[in-house]
């Protein structure tokens, strides 16, 4: 006879943070996810504690080994599992599903998702969130990749209370070698995350072993049994003594009255509290607690604490919107602009910088640019880029710096996890979420940044101007490099733009020549558009052969002096290849005596002696040398830390 509740009742969405029936547990309630590889065994372990804790109803396990009997199937503990998640389907429509159980001790919430993606947009949104994890690994498969993801995942979210169960110990003669040495990679890979796991226990899932309690088939171990190590986890205190933050859902109306409803998600709530909303700070004082729905008798002055859905009337007649956060006037969320994020990206189509992408936090709506990306990891093999990228790939984890068009309210740095947690979309699927690590000071919004200064401009477009000077003989290749460049660069949101020769000849320097006045002439004209269009935020590139030394100086020392980021190239291919290509049958002419002054024939050409880059078109394929011109474009158009003040994250 099971003394505890069903466990089949469906478990209603709110309270998120209490059980749906009280239990005789001594310690707070936990919420706890399961993650590992697919085939690791989740779904034993999960069926198998339902079992080892008597948390299932009577018959039901009867009733499935005889429909297995039936079946000529042998009992699987996961089936428990699924017969619940089958009946919860039925009854919620959600895609979490919880699953209770408890020890004499202790009461515990299994939060469930049907993949990667929901999970993390559950814990992401707060629709679910975890006290503690289990982090399941097969002993005889050892750590996969996916074992590694789920990893980071729980280091992203910030979860400290981590066991790692290392499970089909029995498929491994119960060896503690094996063990020792999953342990050890495993514990060595999340401590480099900062996500050190509590314990590492052994277990076999499927036939009980080091789940309730120590096992006589892993004698050398001396650690606590699973559910030992479950339940000296703490229960994340709920955030009373943090300042209230109501997120608000829905207005109504009734009679005169406008109801305002929402979710506490940190601090509580009381008839008379000075409330202000933000965005936008509007403020007013609460007047009631309202019962709603009409279930929860009493409420009348509140508090309302975290966790609880709650309805309120103010005093004054205020227009407040869905999405805002009402707290109290001292202590409000940020109203951010700009700011950092680590990110986890699951669409297959990366997210490049530039991309304007809608974001959701709590019930707060918005769009965001993906301003830049400082920093992205992959989630495997934490492999880290080096230095700034203009995209993230899936399953890349990125530090990046994101800008809203409309203020959203936040509460960064982990302060109120639910206020600092957000997701992007791509149309209406969720693409990857994220929690901001600081808010920084939106330099185009303050009142000193004059409307047109480049700090203005670069924050509008994510990034600063710049030139790259491309310089090589007739026919190296620059004008085909400086196309696929563009190409690239706009694909990833940077606006680029070429200056090319042959356009300005026949246009800004139509008279003029070929000789060496003309060319210094040719030069500073185009160096004084390329300036000017840096200026205005534009990545400039300049393909003109500029054969002499001391002119491309000029260049570089003009664009030093006004403070505009600058590279120069140089697109090599030997004279004879040049010559072989022809693109223009100019050499063929020059060599006819047909165009005098020709470079490389009878006009020096002078290599740069200390090029930024330098690419040998004859030998390399034009994507190699494009691979190394756009890293460096890149890099130029980063915006400098140094102009966006980091703010700490609460001010
Ligand atoms: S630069 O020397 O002043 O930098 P620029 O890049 O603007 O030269 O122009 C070079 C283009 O002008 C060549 O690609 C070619 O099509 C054309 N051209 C015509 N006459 C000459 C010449 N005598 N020398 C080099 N390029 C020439």
């Amino acid at each position: 006879m099971s003394t505890l509740s069903p466990s089949t009742t469906p478990v209603p969405a709110a309270p998120r943070s209490a059980p749906s029936k009280p239990v005789s547990a001594a310690l707070d309630h936990l919420n706890l996810v399961v993650v590992g590889h697919v085939d690791h065994g989740k779904s034993t372990l999960i069926g198998r504690l339902l079992f080892d804790t008597n948390s299932v109803e009577d018959g039901k396990i009867e009733r499935l080994q005889a429909a297995a009997k039936a079946e000529g199937m042998e009992f699987e503990y996961a089936f428990l599992l699924d017969a619940l998640l089958e009946e919860q389907a039925q009854n919620i429509t959600m895609d979490t599903t919880r699953v209770p159980f408890s020890t004499p001790r202790r009461a515990f919430t299994i939060i469930d998702a049907p993949g990667h993606k929901e999970f993390l947009k559950n814990m992401i949104t707060g629709a679910a969130s975890a006290d503690a994890a289990i982090l399941i690994v097969d002993a005889k498969e050892g750590l996969r990749e996916q074992t590694r993801r789920h990893g980071f995942l729980l280091s992203l979210l910030g979860l400290k209370q981590i066991v790692v169960a290392v499970n089909k110990m029995d498929l491994v003669n119960y060896d503690q070698k094996v063990f020792d040495r999953i342990s050890a990679e495993l514990g060595e890979f999340l401590g480099r995350l900062g996500a050190k796991p509590t314990h590492f226990v052994p277990i076999s899932a499927k036939r009980g072993d080091g789940l309730i309690k120590a096992s006589e088939n892993l004698p050398w171990y001396k650690g606590p049994a699973l559910l030992e190590a479950l339940e000296q986890f703490r229960a994340t205190p709920p955030i009373q003594g943090a300042p209230l933050r109501l997120s608000v859902q829905d207005i109504y109306r009734f009679d005169a009255r406008r109801i305002v409803a929402g979710m506490v998600e940190a601090g509580q709530v009381s008839a008379g509290d000075p409330i202000e909303f933000h965005p936008g700070g509007k403020r007013s004082r609460v007047k009631t607690i309202e019962n709603w729905p009409a279930t929860a008798p009493g409420v009348g002055q509140g508090p309302v604490g975290a966790g609880r859905a709650v309805a309120i009337t103010l005093e004054d007649e205020l227009f407040v919107e869905r999405g805002q956060i009402g707290a109290p006037p001292g202590d409000t969320p940020t109203e951010a602009h700009v700011f950092t994020a680590r990110i986890f990206w699951l669409h297959a189509e990366p997210l490049k910088v530039g991309e304007l992408v809608p974001l959701r936090l709590g019930t707060q709506q918005g769009e965001a640019r993906l301003v830049a990306i400082q920093r992205t990891l992959d989630a495997t093999t934490l492999e880290s880029s080096t230095g700034p990228a203009s995209e993230v790939k899936r399953h890349e984890v990125a530090e990046i710096r994101l800008r809203v068009r409309r203020p959203i309210a936040c509460d960064a740095g982990g302060r109120i996890p639910s206020l600092g947690r957000f997701v992007l979309m791509r149309g209406r699927r969720i693409a990857g979420g994220g929690v901001i690590d600081a808010v920084l000071r939106d330099e185009s919004a303050s009142a000193d940044a004059a409307g047109g200064s480049p700090a203005h401009r670069a924050a509008l477009l994510g990034h600063r101007g710049a030139v790259l000077w491309m310089t090589g003989l007739s026919g190296s290749g620059k004008t085909t490099l400086a196309t696929a460049l563009e190409a690239r660069l706009l694909r990833s949101g940077v606006l680029a733009a070429i200056l090319d020769g042959d356009m300005l000849r026949t246009g800004l320097s139509k008279n003029l020549g070929f000789t060496p006045e003309d060319r210094r002439e040719n030069l500073r004209r185009a160096t004084e558009l390329a300036l000017h269009l840096a200026d205005a935020g534009v990545v400039v590139i300049a393909a003109l052969i500029s054969p002499f030394r001391a002119d491309r100086a000029m260049v570089a020392e003009k664009a030093r002096e006004r403070g505009i980021p600058f590279a120069e190239v140089f697109v090599n291919a030997p004279l004879a290849e040049c010559e072989r290509r022809d693109p223009k049958q100019l050499y063929k002419k020059a060599r006819a005596g047909e165009i005098p002054l020709f470079t490389g024939i009878d006009s020096p050409y002078e290599p740069p002696l200390a090029p930024d880059v330098e690419v040998h078109t004859d030998r390399e394929s034009v994507e190699q040398s494009l691979q190394k011109i756009a890293d460096l474009a890149i890099s130029l158009a980063r915006p400098p830390e140094a102009s966006v003040g980091e703010q700490g994250a609460n001010i």
